[in-house]
């Protein structure tokens, strides 16, 4: 008799998982042509120049800057904007902590906003309905690759004359009425970090179509050097060394050879699982909203029905994992709900910490969607499952089917 691979069954999965990351002799010799060069660093080298012009081709931005991270590309993307001390910048809770601690860092207020359950991504009504005279700027999230809805909320920052910093750390190549993620708001920010789609193990890439803005940013990123003065030591503004290696940029530009593929190669897996999951009962996809052209799924994220199952979302999760499928609970900590925001605990920002103090009893309330999803019914599989091949996705399919047949063998173990 059919029986859950949590309780001794045969689990669905038996192809082996994906590997990540992807590589060959490209990026072998791309990197021995960096350490045989000598120039290791950009001021020397050129492989960072040409990976951010062709990553300003891909995304059809003006230009792109390269940065040591995805946190330094958001902080930096703030700075650039010159905010007074304890301007607020309106971001998601549901997201990684560093969208968050990227304003904390540039001595701004981060002011929560809630999402909408259709893409996890900012609720523009909610949006609106925090905006004060402090707000200088919207951050979405196009959260595991879905694209946040850039027409209304570039219409409320318009409105209201905010800057748009797209946290687009998931969404590289996704699109937005087949525009470029990271091309639609005033600045883009992408994370280069490991797991993401485009990876040189640390990085992050800024985008934009300003060319004040680029020159600002170029400048933040090189110990406030402005961009085309010859002299080494005239330093113009604030800035730090956040500079890429050459050795990092060797390695992306390979890896931005393939994304365009990959990228493809997941949309169509995502669109496979959204219909095949539309009918297993217990489970639902993200519905696939209007003007979603293109979604680049770092995530997959999908919902638990745990009245379906009488139990708990981990458990389900626990027996999707058995069955051989790599999946969790999303975001399932509220980025206010970690001791660095509880306690306030910020350091030496203390534009931040005197503006954040009086919002934090309101966010829960401000926040009931980000809150359900959080705690109850939100889920992922990470986007290695979206590299799969035909017979993966069939596989993984089977075992959310198997999980939800069985649901009594799982309320009923014991
Ligand atoms: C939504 C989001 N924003 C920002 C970041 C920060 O990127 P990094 O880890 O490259 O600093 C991440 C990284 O995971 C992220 O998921």
């Amino acid at each position: 008799m059919e029986q859950l691979a949590l309780l001794g069954g045969q689990a669905a999965r038996t192809s082996p998982h994906p590997e990540w990351p992807l590589f060959d002799d490209a990026e072998l010799t791309a990197l021995q042509n960096v350490v045989s060069s000598g120039e290791w660093g950009r001021l020397g080298g050129d492989a960072t120049r040409t990976v951010e012009e062709a990553f300003a081709a891909a995304t059809t931005c003006k230009h792109a800057l390269a940065v040591n991270s995805g946190q330094t590309a958001l902080r930096l993307a703030i700075l650039a904007l010159n905010p007074p001390a304890g301007a607020e910048i309106i971001c998601p809770a549901y997201t990684f902590i560093a969208t968050a601690m990227a304003i904390v860092e540039a001595n701004c207020v981060p002011v929560f906003a809630d999402i909408e359950h259709s893409s996890l991504c900012l609720d523009a009504a909610s949006v609106a309905s925090v905006i004060t005279e402090r707000t200088i700027a919207i951050m979405p999230v196009h959260l595991g690759g879905v694209p946040a809805d850039m027409d209304a909320l570039c219409n409320i920052a318009e409105k209201h004359g905010l800057a748009v910093i797209e946290d687009a750390s998931h969404a590289h190549l996704s699109t937005w009425r087949n525009r470029q993620i990271g091309s639609i708001g005033t600045i883009g920010c992408f994370s280069l970090q490991a797991s993401k789609n485009l990876n040189c193990g640390e990085g992050g890439l800024i985008t934009t179509n300003d060319s004040a803005l680029f020159g600002r940013l170029s400048a933040l990123q090189n110990n406030g050097r402005i961009p085309g003065d010859p002299s080494r030591y005239r330093h113009a503004i604030l800035g730090g060394n956040y500079r890429m290696t050459e050795f990092q940029a060797a390695v992306l530009g390979c890896q931005l050879n393939r994304l365009d593929e990959q990228t493809q190669h997941r949309f169509e897996n995502g669109k496979r699982l959204n219909t095949a999951l539309a009918s297993i009962p217990g489970f639902a996809p993200l519905p696939v909203r209007d003007g979603e052209t293109c979604n680049a799924y770092h995530l997959y994220c999908f919902s638990i029905d745990d009245t379906y199952f009488g139990v708990p979302r981990d458990e389900v999760l626990g027996a999707l994992r058995a069955e051989g499928i790599s999946c969790g609970p999303g975001y399932a900590t509220l980025v206010y709900e970690h001791d660095a925001f509880v306690n306030v605990d910020f350091g030496p920002y203390t534009g931040a910490s005197n503006g954040y103090i009086a919002s934090i009893d309101a966010n829960r309330a401000k926040c009931p969607v980000s809150d359900e999803v959080a705690h109850r019914s939100g889920a992922w599989l990470p986007m290695t499952e979206l590299m799969a091949d035909a017979t993966g996705i069939d596989e993984i399919i089977e075992a959310f089917a198997k999980v939800s047949r069985l649901r009594d063998n799982l309320a009923n173990k014991g």
